[in-house]
């Protein structure tokens, strides 16, 4: 059985992917200092898979623990790699927080996957390395652009650095450009563990909903859009969590065309806010008291992905619409307030 190291195992996304990695026969062991998770997680993952995973708490940046881990793991095939700081506004406030924490373990895991030989790593990026796209819907081949954040431009330059890492070290490397991860894992055991009050659209929304939130403020009503406010590509996070299985599957079959490959990962469709609040009442039944405000600095005005090349390459299939989204991500809230 191949054994993958997931670092961040115990996060959102993280830990729905070895949700699916361990369904698909991988034997998985992850890394997460727990600074942004919990460590129940992985007890949760394995009520949904009846399969435990190990996760060891060691933050990337304490080299000489991740020396030590990957010493005593050498039968590791791939990694891959989610660890890391992922607040927007956070990183603009503090710049250098976001740079060592993320820089820097990405470099720390980069000079273990070099010495220990590791043959394949996928890299957890970002669709905010597009900034404000010229043309919609963005491919592979769109131009990168200022990033609208410091938490962009680590994902701009964890890029950088692996396009030059594999042209020295014997390793394939993907690099996967998530748009915009939402919803909960159908068994409701997994889902999005927000730390403080929630930057991200549809945490609020749920927030809201459940009344830990007074009201939604939908920030800017005034672009050039349909109804006037911003537009993203919602993407499932269970489908997210897929393609990095297919990502997987397909570097360890020899199928990759390149030492570096980036993929999209979105739904190919945009919803504007005020489509994704008529989503939510539609499947909820509930009415989401919201006000219109100010636009947030730094946000980019439409962005959603053309995912043919995962689709067609990776061989990704896209299961949960938006009434799943909507629906898991509900579901998920209302759990977080029963416990
Ligand atoms: C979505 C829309 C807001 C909150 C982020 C990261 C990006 C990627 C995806 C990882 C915007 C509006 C939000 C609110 C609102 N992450 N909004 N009221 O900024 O598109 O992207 O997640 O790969 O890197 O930056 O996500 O959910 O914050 O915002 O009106 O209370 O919802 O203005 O138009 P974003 P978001």
């Amino acid at each position: 059985m191949s054994k993958i190291l997931v670092t961040g195992g115990c996060g959102y996304i993280g830990s729905h992917t070895i949700v699916e990695l361990q369904q698909a026969g991988f034997e998985v062991v992850s890394i997460d200092d727990n600074s942004c998770s919990e460590p129940w997680v992985m007890d949760r993952v394995q009520n949904i898979t009846g399969i435990s995973c190990t996760n060891h708490p060691i933050n990337l940046c304490d080299m000489p623990a991740l020396r030590a881990f990957f010493a005593a793991h050498t039968d590791i095939s791939g990694v891959i790699h989610f660890a890391a700081f992922k607040s927007v506004g956070e990183s603009s406030t503090n710049p250098l927080k976001y740079f060592y924490n993320n820089l820097l373990g990405q470099i720390n895991l980069m000079q273990c996957v070099q010495d220990f030989k590791i043959p394949h790593l996928v890299f957890s990026s970002s669709c905010t390395v597009y900034g404000n796209p010229e043309q919609l819907p963005v491919t592979e081949e769109s131009p990168m652009q200022e990033p609208e954040s410091p938490y962009g431009r680590t994902k701009v330059i964890g890029e950088a650095m692996l396009r030059d890492l594999v042209k020295v070290a014997p390793v394939q490397v993907i690099a996967l450009r998530y748009f915009n991860p939402v919803g909960a894992h159908p068994t409701n055991e997994i889902g999005e563990y927000i730390l403080g009050v929630p930057s991200y659209l549809l945490p609020y929304i749920t927030q809201t909903a459940i009344g830990k939130r007074e009201k939604l403020t939908v920030f800017g009503g005034d672009y050039p859009t349909r109804d006037g406010t911003c537009i993203r590509d919602y993407i499932h996070v269970c489908d997210i969590a897929r393609a990095h299985v297919n990502a997987i599957q397909y570097l360890q079959r020899g199928a990759a065309q390149a030492a570096f490959e980036v993929f999209n990962l979105g739904s190919g469709l945009g919803q504007t806010v005020l489509e994704m609040i008529a989503s939510f009442e539609k499947v909820t039944g509930l009415k989401l008291n919201y006000q219109v405000g100010d636009r947030r600095a730094g946000d980019v005005v439409a962005v959603y992905a053309n995912n043919r090349k995962a689709r067609e390459v990776l061989g990704w299939e896209l299961q949960f619409d938006l009434d799943a989204m909507m629906a898991t991500s509900w579901a998920w809230e209302q759990r977080l307030a029963r416990e």
